[in-house]
């Protein structure tokens, strides 16, 4: 059976960049507060006319790029969003058209909301294993702002947009040497959207589908099961933490990726940190992160990379990659 190894990186955030210092003059904070609370000091936010599959194409287009290869050797395409351009079709189908892609391969969206990347990665890997797919583009991205409350102070000032693509090859070593994925839908009120197709059209028809969270409550959960997974990665394994050569967390919180940080001994500069640049950009934070540290020389070809995140499902999980 083959493995799946990353071949190529992409990444793209949105031109608006939104400063707490903007947030501040809208809503009662501080740049101090968002700061102090969560490392965030600025994030990028898409402009009217770009949706979800217009930042997918670009970052899509960087790591088709980077991979060093045409567009129609592709077949499968995976997006991870929680904020798609339509009901339908799947973001994945519209970015398929966009690339010009019209060799008949799969191509559908997931939804795990943060989480979706990894889940995408993990599914991708899995068509990759058993002969499904030779080449997949794997996707995570978001306009996550469009569903936020402007007014509300307590998440507001969490989240940004942007979108992080990675290309996976069949090859005879890993590659992903793993991925662990989890949900429990138990606490799906913590943290959701209370509106949808079937439920409270009429809120988002009217524009009121916004995100809800019950910040501490996740906050505390987030460090315990992100936690329970790197040992459940490590275990599996067989590994010892200090195997690990780059921590890739999610972005939501600079004090939950300290928390990690420090169960895994990872110095700071061994953990890929844009949350204060980017915010928190739910699916598209760990490929944008991944891309970064690609693109800027940190992560070199041969190391062991620990991907992991934590959504609204409640739903998380880890990859670990040998890129
Ligand atoms: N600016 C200033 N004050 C703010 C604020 C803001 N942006 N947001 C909240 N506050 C205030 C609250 O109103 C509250 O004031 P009060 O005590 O007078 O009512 C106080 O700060 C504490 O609020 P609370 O929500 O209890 O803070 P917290 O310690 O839970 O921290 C978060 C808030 C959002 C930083 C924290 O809960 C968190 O990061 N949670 C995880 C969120 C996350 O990562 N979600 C995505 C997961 S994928």
């Amino acid at each position: 059976m083959p493995f799946s190894r990353v071949i190529g990186t992409g990444g793209y955030l949105p031109e608006k960049v939104l400063t707490n210092a903007d947030l501040a003059k809208l809503i009662d904070t501080s740049d101090e507060w968002i700061v102090s609370m969560t490392g965030i000091s600025q994030r990028h936010v898409a402009a009217e006319n770009e949706s979800t599959s217009m930042l997918a194409e670009q970052a899509a287009r960087r790591a088709i790029e980077s991979a060093g290869i045409s567009v129609e050797s592709i077949d499968l395409i995976i997006v991870a969003t929680t904020t798609p351009d339509q009901v339908f079709p799947a973001t994945a189908c519209l970015l398929q058209d966009k690339l010009n892609l019209h060799n008949g391969c799969a191509a559908f969206d997931i939804q795990a909301v943060c989480t979706g990347f990894v889940y995408a990665l993990g599914v991708a890997d899995k068509f990759i294993r058993t002969g499904g797919a030779t080449r997949a583009l794997v996707i995570g991205a978001e306009t996550f702002t469009r569903i936020i409350d402007w007014t509300d102070r307590r998440t507001c000032v969490l989240f940004g947009d942007g979108a992080g693509a990675m290309i996976l090859e069949a090859a005879d070593e890993p590659g992903i040497i793993s991925t662990h994925l989890h949900a429990d839908g138990k606490y799906r009120e913590l943290l959701h959207v209370p509106a949808g197709v079937s439920t409270a059209y009429d809120d988002v028809l009217n524009g009121e589908a916004y995100l809800e969270m019950q910040g501490s409550e996740v906050f505390k959960f987030a460090v315990n099961a992100l936690g329970k997974t790197v040992d459940e990665t490590l275990a599996a394994n067989n590994m010892d933490q200090s195997e690990i050569d780059w921590l890739v967390p999610h972005q939501a919180n600079i004090r939950i990726i300290n928390a990690l940080a420090k169960k895994l001994n990872m110095p700071r500069e061994r953990v890929v940190i844009t949350v204060n640049r980017h915010g928190n950009t739910s699916a598209a934070s760990v490929p944008l992160a991944f891309d970064e540290a690609v693109r800027d020389g940190r992560i070199q070809r041969g190391q062991t990379v620990l991907l992991e995140a934590f959504g609204g499902g409640f739903t998380w999980g880890s990859a670990l990659v040998k890129y």
